[in-house]
């Protein structure tokens, strides 16, 4: 993936919400193709499933420290018995509905969890100042929410304005934000990439393309929000993983990088192709189709998201390489092939039902 020599490379990382979907996606990726060792730091809320971790904790590359990102001592502590040389920040509370629902733990984890990391590492790389910490580096992975939605064209650039309209959205920005200032105000060499829409494997049941699979596939009907002409742009999660590398050990610091696989789709189309996925993998259930509703739509629904990523194409040479149709087969594919999976979580940590109503 990278020309750089192996001496070269970052020996530890430190990787944030590496028990959920995009950062064990990430810790994936880094002990298959790095030699690096990996110190994953998850609190393990409901978005983490223990059964992610399971083969991931047998490899001795990997270690996982259960702890919250907001405890200020404990991460100090962290830091310096590890001694990462980059910091790839993915902990966060992620999902739009929830945020509706509960915007408390949203402020919290987003925006004073990254900025509890943030003086945390600087204050490392300041009180130890030893010369190769000058190049201690941070990644904020954020996301396409922060730019705001768009009409039936165009697409959000690096320079594009923030416009968060979710709380989700809005916590996000605020981490990008004291990321940016912690480089300018105090020399962190930090990078942000803002990625659309992720799907594949190890997906909470909450988002689209996962809840979709699992109600279709329990006779369930599949809730669309309002017509279904949102629309989002979609990139494999193995995609995104691997341009968060590239960003990290690449990416020039104080610089915000794009990342995304300019695969867009309109919700209904989304899920009528779901659905027709499934059709040839389960006909004796077929037509799934028959099972798609029309809900209630989300308060403060983003129409459309689309991300420009020539930045990191041209810059560091990343493309995307999973077609959204090989992604979309495999990632149902996966659901179906682990069941054992996801049908816990639906006992224990989410009914499948819908969320971000609860407004007054
Ligand atoms: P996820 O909800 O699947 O995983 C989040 C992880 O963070 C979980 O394992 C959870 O236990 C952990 N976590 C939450 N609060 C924590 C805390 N206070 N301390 C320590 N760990 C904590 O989320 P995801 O979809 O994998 O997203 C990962 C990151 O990527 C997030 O920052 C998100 O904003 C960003 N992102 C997501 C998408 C997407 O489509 N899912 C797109 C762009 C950017
Ligand atoms: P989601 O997966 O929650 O991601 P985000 O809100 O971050 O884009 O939702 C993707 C799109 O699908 C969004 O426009 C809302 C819509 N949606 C539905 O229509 N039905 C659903 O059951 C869910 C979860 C989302």
């Amino acid at each position: 993936m990278t020309d750089l020599q192996n001496s070269e490379l970052p020996r530890t990382v430190l990787v944030t919400g590496g028990a959920g979907f995009i950062g064990s996606a990430l810790v994936r990726y880094l002990l298959t193709k790095t030699t690096a060792k990996v110190v994953n730091v998850d609190k393990m809320t409901y978005a983490a499933n223990p059964l992610t971790l399971e083969t991931l904790l047998r490899i001795r590359q990997h270690q996982h420290i259960q702890v919250d990102i907001c405890d200020e001592k404990a991460m100090a502590d962290i830091i310096d018995e590890t001694a990462p040389d980059i910091v790839i920040h993915l902990a966060a509370e992620s999902h739009v509905d929830r945020s509706i629902d509960g915007p408390a733990d949203f402020v919290r984890t987003n925006i004073l969890g990254t900025y509890t990391l943030l003086e945390v590492v600087a204050r490392y790389r300041r009180e130890r100042a030893a010369p190769e910490l000058k190049d201690l580096r941070f990644v904020n992975v954020s996301t396409d929410e922060v730019y705001g939605s768009l009409g039936p064209d165009k697409q959000f650039f690096e320079e594009s304005a923030y416009n968060p309209n979710s709380p989700y959205a809005a916590t996000k920005a605020a981490a990008d934000h004291l990321t940016r200032a912690w480089h300018t105000t105090y020399g962190l060499e930090t990078i942000v990439t803002n990625a659309s829409n992720n799907y594949g494997p190890y997906q909470f049941p909450e988002k689209l393309i996962p809840r979709t699979i699992i109600r279709a596939l329990l006779g369930q009907s599949i809730e669309v929000y309002g017509q279904g002409t949102n629309v989002r742009d979609w990139i494999h999660v193995d995609d995104h993983a691997e341009a968060l590398w590239l960003a990290a050990v690449k990416g020039r610091p104080g610089r915000t990088y794009n990342i995304g696989a300019e695969s867009e789709c309109q919700n209904l189309d989304l899920v009528r192709r779901l659905c027709a996925i499934l059709d040839d993998n389960c006909p004796e259930a077929a037509p799934h189709g028959r099972h798609i509703a029309f809900v209630a739509d989300r308060p403060g629904h983003d129409h459309r998201y689309a991300l420009n990523p020539s930045r990191i194409q041209k810059e560091l040479g990343w493309q995307p390489s999973i077609s959204f149709d090989d992604g979309l087969r495999s990632t149902v594919s996966w659901y179906l092939e682990n069941r054992t999976w996801w049908e816990p979580l639906l006992e224990k940590s989410y009914d499948g039902g819908r969320l971000g109503q609860n407004i007054q």
